[in-house]
């Protein structure tokens, strides 16, 4: 993603209702900070947000919380918030490898992971947000039986990705390399990135991943 220097970037955040300065204070709090016991959606490098804004928009019964690591990126997506914003939101300027220190075991109901960079290096495969790293990270804050569902144009990327879920304990519950001609595009939300990749006709790649602990 290009970035353009913001100087003022994270002033222009900190104005944004549903922007949390210092989300490790609600560690394990998250449903009194919501002020409900509904579930939690997380999105990895939300990006632009076309994706999270639009489902707390349609659906006020979740709690969705954005992570994106960079504030000229998130900037972007506060402006899809209206001003008095989401009551179903949260917004966090963090990078997921500090995930443990935001979230309790079990305190997310659902993670979303799209179009996440491919990193195609092998020696940057650690930045791959499902290289065996981050599915670790991610156990520590999924629930009993909570899932993961990931979207990538890339298929290079899918295949490695499909792989890792395996390997490291995830069942697989649903893929498709196709996703615009399956029964999985039901419902679907478009992110940026996949409107872009889906103009050019890029076939989409979605799996959803569950992880028990038995
Ligand atoms: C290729 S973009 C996709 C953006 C959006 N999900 C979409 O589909 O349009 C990937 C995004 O993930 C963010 N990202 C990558 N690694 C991250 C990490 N470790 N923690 C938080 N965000 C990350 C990047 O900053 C970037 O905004």
């Amino acid at each position: 993603m290009r970035l353009r220097n913001v100087p003022d970037a994270q002033d222009r955040l900190e104005r944004c209702a549903n922007f949390i300065q210092s989300p490790e204070e609600y560690k394990g709090e998250w449903n009194n900070f919501f002020s409900n016991n509904n579930p939690i959606y997380l999105e990895i490098g939300s990006g632009k947000g076309n994706f999270i804004t639009t489902l707390a928009r349609n659906n006020p019964q979740i709690n969705y919380i954005a992570l994106e690591r960079y504030p000229t990126v998130l900037i972007k997506l506060i402006r899809k918030v209206p001003e008095d914003g989401y009551k179903n939101l949260a917004v966090m300027n963090v990078d997921a490898e500090k995930l443990e220190e935001f979230f309790e075991v079990g305190e997310v109901d659902k993670l979303y992971l799209n179009f996440s960079d491919p990193w195609p290096k092998k020696r940057h495969a650690k930045r791959r947000l499902t290289s065996p790293n981050f599915l670790n990270i991610y156990k520590k804050v999924l629930g009993p039986g909570s899932s993961i569902e990931f979207k990538t144009d890339n298929r290079e990327f899918f295949d490695y990705s499909v792989e890792e879920f395996k390997n490291q304990g995830y069942t697989l519950t649903k893929l498709t390399y196709d996703l615009y001609n399956s029964d999985m595009v039901e419902g679907n939300v478009p992110t940026e990135y996949e409107e872009k990749f889906h103009a050019l006709g890029t076939p989409i790649n979605k799996l959803i991943a569950i992880y028990k602990t038995s």
